[in-house]
């Protein structure tokens, strides 16, 4: 069985919202879904809930894991035939972790499949990369989801937004330090030596930490008290105030915002930073727990809204590492 229609990777769980994305923000139609993905009709340019997508793919269905993977080998090489591949290229297989060993299923689908494409294509194999690209964008090589023992998704064209599972530090006070670091990998940007940070609602510190072991100096802004990690560098300075209330001494390299409150109300206190230039980059962290998240997307993406006129390059997107929140990355205009 196969279709020419496209397919979404989201987290687990949001194939609800990624549904109610395509449709209402991004005229695309959804059509079924199974654990993290959603199948759509349409062109799909840009989004925030799903991880990767393809608008042109199609889907084998096989009961051999070697038959499997000499149907992708096919479906490779069919669809590659006008490609000169000179540089490296990735080919990225996920699965749906939605039944036990389907993981180990995957795996063993893709190791067949690189024995295949080493003795048949050895020079292009040399140049594959068995990893997500390191840069968000439109990537070719090969996408690959498998949704069940016998059944995958794939794409040789495809999108990746940006989101990975980063990399835990011991010392760090809190599990959001991998937001920020994940914040960075999807902006293509992160602190440098001496830049200057403003972490509205910092503790226990995880975000603090993240930009201070880059050699930053931190204002540190939150009522509760920092943790481990975040209290071993002097370069954090840890100030009691109302994130609402806070105005910096001098323009920031970086404002960081990651406070559990209203999202209205955060975007109009940040509305007021981007207006005032108080900051270059940004990272900042909205809770749609109680609003509807689709209507939030949309506020916050709107050109002409509270945010986006005063940004080059903002990017709202649901993180690896995110939950019912969302995340703006981005730079100000000067
Ligand atoms: C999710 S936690 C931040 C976690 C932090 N990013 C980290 O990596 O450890 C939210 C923080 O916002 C703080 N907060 C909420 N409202 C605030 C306000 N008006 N002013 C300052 N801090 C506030 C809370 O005290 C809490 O520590």
């Amino acid at each position: 069985m196969s279709d020419k229609n496209g397919f979404a990777i989201c987290q687990n769980g949001f194939e609800a919202l990624t549904r109610d994305e395509l449709a209402d923000l991004r005229n695309v139609k959804p059509l079924t879904h199974s654990p993290g993905c959603v199948m759509y009709s349409g062109k799909l340019n840009n989004c925030v809930f799903p991880h990767f997508f393809a608008n042109n793919s199609e889907i084998l269905e096989d009961t051999g894991v070697k038959t499997l993977a000499g149907r992708i080998f096919d479906y490779f090489i069919n669809n590659t035939l006008n490609i000169k591949f000179e540089s490296s290229w990735h080919a990225v297989f996920l699965d749906s972790r939605a039944e036990p060993g389907l993981s180990r299923r995957m795996k063993s689908i893709k190791d067949a499949f690189f024995e295949i494409l080493k003795k048949r294509m050895s020079r292009v194999s040399k140049l594959m990369v068995d990893d997500f690209p390191k840069k968000p964008g439109d990537h070719i090589g090969l996408l690959v989801y498998v949704t069940d023992f016998n059944k995958l998704n794939i794409a040789v064209n495809f999108h990746y937004n940006g989101q990975c599972r980063m990399a835990d530090d011991p010392l760090a006070p809190s599990r959001s330090y991998l937001k920020v670091e994940e914040g960075y990998r999807v902006l293509e940007h992160s602190p440098l030596q001496n830049d200057l940070v403003v972490d509205l609602g910092a503790a226990p510190g995880g975000w603090s930490f993240s930009a201070a072991k880059r050699g930053a100096t931190v204002f540190a802004i939150d009522n509760g008290p920092l943790k481990k990690g975040a209290l071993q560098w002097d370069t954090i300075i840890h100030k009691k105030n109302d994130a609402f209330k806070f105005v910096p001494h001098t323009r920031m390299d970086w404002l960081f915002c990651d406070l559990v409150e209203e999202p209205h109300h955060v975007m109009q206190m940040i509305s007021q930073w981007f207006a005032n230039r108080w900051c270059r980059s940004f990272v900042i962290n909205f809770k749609f727990g109680h609003v509807n998240p689709i209507k939030l997307i949309s506020e916050l993406e709107h050109a002409g809204g509270l945010l986006m006129p005063h940004t080059n390059n903002a990017k709202v997107v649901h993180l690896y590492h995110d939950r019912d929140e969302v995340t703006l990355v981005g730079t100000l205009k000067n």
